[in-house]
């Protein structure tokens, strides 16, 4: 009796990346652009895994959300981020991240980013404040943050806030498969300089998946057509710091993590993680 062959017994395991992106990435290298490594590039169980990460993380924002008011403390924003996030099986990522001692990042008014939750920081009506929430889990990273208005917010300040979060929805809808990293940050800037407003420069988005922080960088600034080629399977992030004023900024010499605007006007941001698909993003963060 023949032995009966298999087709797929021996055949090698199947590559995570399918021919014709295999080929098109090949073309644009030789073209002379940046193309994603292939761990860039995440399999379709590892999205699913994001995107539960993601859920975990949007439940964290909501809560956040239903519970700011002015005279809280950004402690107590850190308190909720880390019982509802462990009480979901899950770890914020930014607790002990080099050295991060807090499980997420809240940023009032001047502060651009990476604020440290504090007992004496008291959320003051007129405030607005950025909430950054990243969460592990089972081992899949997802990150994302909201601004959150404090009672009575001069217009002026809401302004800033509400072009910030179109900043975010147009940079995401610059980004197309087969299209390059710079496109997102040269239509974020347009609509943030059209409107008087600076980006923030030292300061990017980020691949983000199987570790917080990856390939590629995401700036929020720059020229179409740069960059690395976008391709379907990639997940990163997408977060403007949009500035009232001057782009620069200033890194707290004490605590070493607080960014603040250096000329003290206030910064805004947005964020979500994303990932790249046949016909665009798609949002994991909702
Ligand atoms: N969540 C931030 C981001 O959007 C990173 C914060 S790093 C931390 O990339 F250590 F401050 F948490
Ligand atoms: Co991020």
């Amino acid at each position: 009796m023949p032995k009966i062959k298999f087709r797929y017994s021996s055949a090698p395991a199947p590559s995570p990346i399918a021919d014709d992106v295999e080929r098109k990435i090949d073309w644009y290298r030789q073209r002379g652009h940046e193309v994603p490594p292939r761990k860039l590039i995440k399999t379709p169980e590892q999205i699913e895994g994001i995107r539960l990460s993601g859920i975990v993380n949007t439940g964290v924002l909501d809560l956040v959300e239903s519970s700011i008011r002015p005279g809280m403390s950004t402690a107590e924003i850190d308190r909720l981020v880390y019982d509802y996030t462990v009480s979901h099986g899950a770890v914020p990522a930014p607790l002990n991240y080099g050295g991060f001692p807090k499980s997420v990042c809240t940023s009032v008014n001047e502060v651009v980013c990476h604020g440290i939750p504090d007992e004496k920081v008291l959320l003051r009506e007129g405030d607005i404040v950025n909430v950054d929430v990243s969460t592990i889990l089972n081992g899949y990273y997802s990150d994302a943050s909201r601004m959150f208005l404090i009672g009575e917010v001069p217009a002026e300040k809401r302004r800033l806030v509400e072009v910030t979060k179109e900043c975010l929805r147009i940079g995401a809808e610059a980004a197309k498969p087969y299209g390059f990293v710079g496109d997102i940050g040269a239509a974020i800037q347009r609509h943030a300089e059209k409107n008087g407003y600076s980006v923030v420069r030292d300061l990017c988005g980020h691949g983000v998946g199987l570790e917080f922080h990856e390939e590629p960088e995401v700036a929020h600034y720059g020229h179409r057509g740069t960059g690395m080629l976008l391709v379907p399977g990639m997940v990163f992030t997408i977060e403007p710091m949009i500035n009232m004023g001057d782009w620069r900024v200033t890194v707290d010499e004490r605590d070493g993590w607080t960014v603040r605007t250096r000329d003290g006007l206030p910064s805004a941001q947005w964020e979500h993680t994303f990932v790249m698909t046949g016909n665009g993003l798609k949002i994991l963060t909702h």
